[in-house]
């Protein structure tokens, strides 16, 4: 059967790197009637794929993989070879934090690139989809010219949200295609149009730019997005020392067009897979061009979003006096909720300082328990909320899960051991908690 969004035209695709990124694209693109092949090293992952399960949660993926595969339009394998039955190729590989530094690592995308030359055959597209540093696709495209005759290298940044990433995947607010100049541009630029024709058909925004444009935009919404959530926790470091509150002051400058209320959420602050590590990868790369001033206040925004977690630390210690020893209800474990990302999780790392201090930490999350365990099994963890909070000297909420949001105060007060809850996302209705007794601290507010 055909799925609404299904395109008139089949292309034949492969997609290198089947993590977050590829195996939702994989997923949505064979979703959109195209062929598609995933491909990775991993061998664990592809099984997993394979038969149909997604290796991490995302909402939507399970459906889109498992109706994808039976149609057969879709299939993995860790055989690089498989490419080769496909004319159009993303890679979407991780580009990490490398272990030394700031800078992105280029390790994957570099060996990507070189097996899949292997299999390209001329009039193939290239398309690179990883967040990689400015300068990257040239030099790319150099290879991708030199190594097969005819071949084109297009890149194509991927924005997708986790949590949305199959929505955001399949109707993405806008495309934009970073293609060389001439008439294999304007071909690539064709053959991209034809592979999200549906997307393309309703109206999205397509921007076709040269590479450098295109990298930039990918790393320059994330620097935004971040600078937006750093500037609103500053307000809240301001509050702090005033009295003011946080979440009426966004409420009241949100309302104002040009700034917008979403993305001035005070809190713990950003983590996850790609803010904090592709700021910081954008600094280096503007201080390798000889334009670190520019960036200058990318730091900052990384320096303010740290400080909120020891902002967290330091409220727990005054909620309860001495941390040695004390109950600590963890409510959240994931980066964001609707997922189980824990990679530079706000959440996971305010739970480690304070077991490292001494607390005892009983942590829950709807998702994100089986990988914060391996991460960190100095941890207790529990299966619900309400076993988390049993006995508990104080309640620290980090991930704004509906299962937390929606907790019934004077419920949760009939389990602690002391009514103190920190809103560590500025959740929860503070007149509700307070009237069931509560003790609650709010970040900024
Ligand atoms: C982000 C970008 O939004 C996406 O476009 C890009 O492709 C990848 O990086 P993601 O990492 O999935 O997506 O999460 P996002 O929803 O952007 O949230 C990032 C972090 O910011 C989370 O830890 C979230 O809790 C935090 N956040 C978000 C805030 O602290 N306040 C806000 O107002 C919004």
């Amino acid at each position: 059967m055909r799925s609404p969004e299904e395109s008139t035209f089949s292309m034949r695709i492969s997609v290198i790197g089947c993590g977050y990124l590829g195996a939702v694209h994989a997923a949505s693109m064979a979703h959109l009637g195209h062929d598609v092949v995933g491909i990775d090293v991993d061998e664990r992952k592809i099984a997993l794929l394979s038969s149909g399960e997604a290796p991490f949660f995302e909402p939507g993926l399970p459906d889109v993989l498992a109706s994808s595969i039976a149609s057969g339009r879709l299939r993995f394998t860790t055989d690089f070879a498989a490419a080769a039955e496909a004319d159009v190729h993303f890679v979407a590989v991780g580009t990490p934090q490398v272990a030394d530094g700031d800078a992105a690592d280029m390790r994957y995308v570099d060996a990507a690139f070189s097996t899949l030359l292997q299999h390209v055959k001329a009039g193939d597209v290239l398309v690179g989809k990883s967040t990689v540093p400015v300068g990257t696709a040239a030099r790319l495209a150099e290879q991708v010219e030199s190594t097969v005759d005819g071949a084109t290298l297009a890149w194509n940044p991927e924005f997708l949200r986790e949590g949305f990433a199959v929505k955001d995947t399949i109707s993405p607010d806008r495309l934009v295609y970073g293609v060389p100049a001439g008439d294999a541009g304007q071909r690539a630029a064709r053959i991209l149009d034809e592979v999200y024709a549906s997307a393309v058909a309703t109206g999205t925004p397509v921007i076709v730019t040269d590479y450098a444009t295109a990298e930039l935009v990918k790393v320059s919404a994330n620097a935004f997005l971040a600078t937006k959530i750093s500037f609103i926790n500053a307000m809240a470091e301001i509050a702090e020392a005033t009295g003011a509150d946080v979440t009426q002051l966004a409420d009241a400058i949100g309302h104002d067009a040009r700034i917008g209320r979403r993305f001035l959420n005070a809190g713990v602050g950003f983590g996850g897979g790609c803010l904090p590590k592709d700021i910081r990868a954008f600094s280096a790369r503007a201080k390798e061009l000889g334009k670190g001033e520019a960036l200058a206040f990318l730091s900052e925004v990384d320096k303010i979003n740290l400080r909120r977690r020891d902002r967290v630390v330091d409220l727990v210690r005054e909620e309860v006096g001495e941390l040695a020893g004390a109950r600590v209800a963890m409510l959240g474990l994931a980066f964001k909720p609707h997922s189980d990302d824990i990679r530079d999780s706000p959440a996971l790392d305010v739970a480690m300082r304070l077991a490292e201090a001494g607390a005892r930490v009983i942590a829950t999350d709807p998702e994100a328990v089986e990988s914060a365990s391996r991460r960190a099994p100095q941890l207790e963890y529990a299966a619900s909320a309400e076993e988390a909070v049993r006995d508990a000297d104080v309640v620290v909420l980090l991930t704004e899960w509906p299962q937390f949001t929606g907790l019934d105060p004077a419920a949760v007060g009939e389990l602690v051991a002391h009514r103190s809850i920190i809103d560590g996302r500025n959740c929860l209705d503070p007149a509700a908690w307070r009237a069931a007794e509560w003790t609650y601290r709010g970040l900024g507010r």
